[in-house]
């Protein structure tokens, strides 16, 4: 087997797509290793769970800073500390500038809980439910300089029934989330992704 992906995953929030990862790491479903998880919220759940797995995590402060591009500095420094292949964001929150994506070419990605391109942005499982949509899933996609507009890798459709309620619904989409991160960040550790333009194809 190869050496395992180097991870660094980036969360704001609850983490439960971070605990995903660890679980398909520790069950053995997924060759990476996690080096480390970064919060720019003090009070994240993420780095409570990064803890309670012995995982090297931080909270960077953006109050430290006084603008954007000085906290994607920061950031890409102690990502690039760590030597990582993938950052992963999950439930990240910030949008991240084109001066640290060219840091790190083709090695961000992100989880989005719609069908891209439909409904990007915040709340997307809301903005599902109340257009009416039929269906609606998440997405796994490179990060570009957009809201949610970067190449889409991998997607999980999830049917939402007449009797759904936005908790229901959002609850499904999660589960399939938890289940479609994992699998795609092993693609990348087999190296069956690669980018043709806009189009992500797998080997
Ligand atoms: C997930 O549903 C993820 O898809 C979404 O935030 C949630 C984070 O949950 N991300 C976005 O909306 C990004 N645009 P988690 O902290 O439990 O993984």
């Amino acid at each position: 087997m190869s050496r395992p992906l180097r991870l660094t995953v980036l969360a704001s929030g609850r983490g439960s797509n971070l605990q995903a990862i660890i679980d398909s790491i520790d069950t053995g479903r997924l060759n990476a290793a996690i080096v480390i998880v970064i919060s720019d919220n003090e009070d994240a759940f993420a780095l409570k769970r990064a803890a309670a797995n012995k995982l090297p995590h931080i909270f960077l402060d953006p109050a430290r800073v006084s603008n954007s591009q000085e906290y994607d500095l920061l950031l890409a420094e102690k990502i690039k500390q760590q030597g990582v292949d993938l950052v992963v964001l999950a439930g990240w929150m910030r949008l991240l500038g084109q001066g640290f994506l060219d840091k790190f070419p083709d090695q961000v990605i992100n989880i989005h809980p719609s069908l891209l391109p439909a409904f990007p942005g915040l709340n997307a499982q809301k903005q599902a439910f109340e257009y009416g949509v039929k269906y609606t899933g998440c997405t796994v996609h490179f990060v570009d300089a957009g809201v949610d507009t970067g190449p889409i890798i991998a997607q999980q459709i999830v049917p939402i029934d007449p009797d759904d309620t936005l908790e229901s619904l959002t609850k499904r989409i999660l589960i399939e989330e938890h289940l479609l991160y994992p699998r795609v960040i092993q693609l990348f550790s087999e190296n069956r992704i690669y980018k043709d333009g806009r189009k992500v194809r797998i080997k």
